[in-house]
């Protein structure tokens, strides 16, 4: 029998409710900041991602889906969406003037990860990018939409965590610093960190192996080298969330997975997540756009992963909010037209009416029912027909009244059921 490919899941019941939930909420506070849906499609020329992600991430060197397509193109499947709305972005000309673009996307990612808990090979972003402002507002603006997403999913507790990994400009003293760091203890440290600090010295902080991160305690910091702009800019960016009363803490160990990373950088962490604790991450990357052949353009975005948070909720609040629909049970055959009839005009009124149709006993049904964990089942038989009634049974009680037909509609939306 076939089965999923390992590391893709099926999500459906709770889950898929909660996705859904979320899906609904982040489209409601992007509306409402102005922030405009962009679909990109999963696969892109596999440059887009090796001249933004970088070619000496783990991200773009051990964990892209890449192939040769029938046509002979070098294609992936998107790792993350920042690139691929940065190469749509130009492909359009959104940036032939000079205006602000805000735009989101909310899609399935692909990175061959090993699979856990809260980490798959498919797996779902949110994210929000703002193009076009330099100014540490810009950045203070959008991470105001992404907390009040959070506030807006009951997720009160969480915590920024920023820092500042300056411009490109800043890093070869930076590089300098760390490599005479790695020469003193180098024997501690992975093959593949030896590659890294030849290749890009900062994705050495990223390494996940624990001998590797012991060995890095003591490490030279990034905010010893920033210049004078990235650091103003820094300070004003504290400045503005402190007014905003956003909670973060400075963070100067912060580097992110991601080569395109310019001054702002910041993750969210969880410790309800267990050993993927990441929930989000971002930061400014103004140097992108031209990398992808665009004009200079700066940015700055977010992406949320959309399973972790689908777990948070889980966690944190149980179940998805939502209402099983009525089971709206005929019994005998005139009462069966005469349902499907009322069925119809209750879910023109709006409710969400589910009807046996099975023709099956009425204890059946009603078993059913149970199993399937509806609330509701209203009952009509001839002689309620006759009478002009219906009954109301309320399956987690044990009750049961008897309501008006005409006014049935009316007085499930005054009860407790709605
Ligand atoms: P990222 O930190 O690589 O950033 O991913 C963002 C989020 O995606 C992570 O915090 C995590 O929740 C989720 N995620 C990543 N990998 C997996 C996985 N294998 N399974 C489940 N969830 C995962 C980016 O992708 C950037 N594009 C974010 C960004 C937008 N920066 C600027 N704009």
């Amino acid at each position: 029998m076939a089965q999923t490919v390992k590391g893709t899941r099926d999500i459906f019941g709770p889950e898929l409710r909660w996705f859904q939930w979320i899906e609904e909420i982040t489209r409601q506070t992007m509306a409402r900041h102005g922030y405009e849906e962009i679909r990109t499609p999963v696969l892109e020329e596999i440059e887009v991602f090796k001249r933004s992600v970088g070619e000496s991430s783990d991200i773009v060197n051990k964990e892209m889906y890449d192939f040769i397509d029938k046509g002979g193109r070098h294609v992936a499947m998107r790792p993350e969406n920042t690139a691929g709305v940065v190469r749509a972005a130009i492909q359009h000309k959104f940036f032939e003037t000079n205006d602000p673009k805000r735009l989101y996307y909310i899609g399935p990612m692909f990175r061959y990860e090993r699979m856990q808990t809260g980490r798959y090979r498919q797996f779902w972003q949110i994210g929000a990018e703002i193009f076009g402002v330099a100014t540490p507002e810009a950045d203070a603006e959008n991470l105001t939409l992404l907390f009040e997403l959070l506030q807006e999913l009951g997720l009160v507790k969480l915590t920024l965590s920023i820092n500042s990994v300056g411009t490109p400009e800043c890093r070869p003293a930076f590089y300098q610093a760390l490599r005479d760091f790695f020469d003193k203890s180098e024997s501690e440290f992975c093959a593949d960190c030896h590659r890294r600090i030849q290749e890009n010295p900062l994705r050495v902080l990223d390494c996940k192996i624990p001998t590797c991160q012991a060995a890095l305690e003591g490490h030279p910091v990034i905010t010893d080298f920033l210049d004078e702009v990235s650091l103003k800019h820094h300070a004003r960016l504290k400045e503005i969330l402190t007014a905003l009363e956003i909670p973060f803490e400075d963070n100067p160990r912060l580097v992110r997975g991601l080569d395109y990373y310019t001054r702002t950088a910041f993750e969210v962490m969880s410790s309800d997540l267990g050993a993927q604790s990441a929930l989000l991450g971002g930061g400014r990357y103004d140097g992108l756009v031209k990398q992808l052949g665009g004009p200079e353009v700066p940015g700055f975005g977010w992406a949320i992963g959309l399973d972790r948070l689908a777990i948070l909720m889980q966690a944190i609040h149980g179940d998805a909010p939502g209402k099983k629909p009525i089971l709206l049970i005929p019994v005998g055959e005139s009462a069966a037209i005469k349902a499907m009839i009322l069925a119809k005009e209750w879910r023109w009124a709006g409710l969400e009416i589910q009807l046996e149709t099975r023709n099956v006993p009425l204890k059946k049904s009603l078993q059913t029912a149970n199993r399937q964990d509806f609330q509701l089942a209203m009952i009509l038989g001839d002689s309620e027909i006759e009478q002009g009634v219906i009954t109301v049974k309320d399956l987690t009680q044990g009750t049961q009244e008897t309501m008006k037909l005409d006014s049935v509609v009316s007085d499930l939306r005054q009860s407790a059921y709605r």
